[in-house]
């Protein structure tokens, strides 16, 4: 049975508890949270962006710490789900690895490459693994697309777009995503989603070119990037929290392949479907659970070295950044940004 430790105990938090509990041979034993009241509060919690909030948490049998040190000494832990604020996952990978447990952290992997850097640096001196929660590439629908364009059963990818939109995080502690500083902001917190999952379809853009909206008395919340590649092919994504509360939230995708359109919109009715360019529309088997609960099933078998596809790597999650770096450059310079020269 593993023993988990979660740290950061706010919406993803709750939400890696209840993966984790899916699980038959996982347990979570230990939570960490600098609020001190997190088990009366967490009853009390709000909704996040996806996958709904369920609060009800059974903290029987489960060790509460304020501070991560001594739940990494005390706790007998075998990995830890990192779900804290994104300004404290490249040092707090770093110590637990450094104690010897296995690490999954939540996306984005950190506010900048150099920390990044650090963080592979980290995982590399441990034996452990330090696996980024880019939940996209295990959601359903996502991962059932790669496999149809890596299949070539469609034909090349022509035009791909992708949205992800809804109205800025209000459950969060201290407000804090609405500090660049501690989030890195809408760019690197919410449209990375889309990001990685471009890069996971298409490798590393040879450039971008952004534009985005600021938000009146806020920061940037409306960003279009076009992912530039050495062909035709015209890859695009807008994400952004700048969208009144009662719209929700919405992520989707078009793509456009020489024999197919395939298109997903959460909010739709199917909300998968494969139009090919001969026949009726259908909508493909996808793998049970959300993204969240594949992803930490798959790190599961990772950690007990099981043999797993590898879907996401470290040097994967780092170029995300990367990318989503040269993306904020391209907005502020009003210029195409490379990233291959
Ligand atoms: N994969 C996804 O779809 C997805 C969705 C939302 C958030 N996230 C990511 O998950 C991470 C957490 O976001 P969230 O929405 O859960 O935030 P949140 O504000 O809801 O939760 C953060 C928790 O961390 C605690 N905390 C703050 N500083 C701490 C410290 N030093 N030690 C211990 N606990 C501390 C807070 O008290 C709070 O309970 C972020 O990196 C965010 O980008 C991912």
């Amino acid at each position: 049975m593993l023993k988990i430790g979660i740290v950061g105990f706010g919406f993803m938090g709750r939400m890696h508890y209840h993966c984790w509990k899916a699980l038959v041979d996982a347990q979570v034993t230990a939570v960490c949270d600098a609020n001190p009241n997190i088990v009366e509060d967490t009853q009390k919690a709000q909704a996040g962006n996806i996958g709904g909030a369920d609060t009800e948490i059974d903290f029987s049998g489960v060790d509460i710490y304020s501070d991560f040190d001594k739940m990494l000494s005390q706790g007998n832990l075998d990995a830890v789900s990192i779900t804290l604020p994104t300004f404290l996952h490249a040092e707090t990978s770093a110590q637990a690895l450094a104690a010897g447990v296995h690490v999954l952290c939540e996306k984005p992997m950190a506010l900048n490459v150099a920390d990044c850097d650090a963080m592979i640096a980290a995982a590399q001196k441990s034996d452990k693994v330090l696996q980024i929660g880019h939940c996209i590439r295990f959601w359903p629908e996502y991962a059932k697309t790669k496999e149809l364009i890596d299949s070539g059963e469609f034909g090349p990818v022509i035009a791909a777009s992708f949205e992800r939109l809804g109205s800025a995080p209000a459950w969060a502690w201290d407000n804090w995503f609405m500090d660049e500083q501690r989030s890195g902001g809408m760019i690197l917190d919410l449209h990375i989603h889309d990001t990685d999952y471009v890069e996971h379809l298409f490798g590393m853009p040879a450039a971008v070119s952004s534009f985005a909206a600021k938000h009146p008395g806020g920061g940037l919340c409306h960003i279009a990037t076009q992912y530039i590649y050495d062909d035709s092919r015209v890859v695009t994504a807008q994400g952004g929290w700048g969208m009144a509360p009662s719209f929700g939230f919405e992520m989707s995708f078009n793509i456009v392949l020489e024999k197919a359109t395939i298109v997903y919109d959460c909010t739709r009715d199917p909300a998968f479907r494969v139009c090919p360019a001969e026949g009726e529309a259908f909508t493909p088997q996808v793998a049970p659970g959300d993204g969240y609960s594949r992803e930490i099933a798959h790190f599961a078998e990772l950690i007990q070295g099981k043999d797993v596809p590898a879907i996401t790597t470290l040097e994967q999650s780092r170029d995300s950044i990367k990318i989503i770096e040269a993306e904020k450059e391209s907005v502020r310079t009003g210029q195409k940004a490379n990233l291959i020269v």
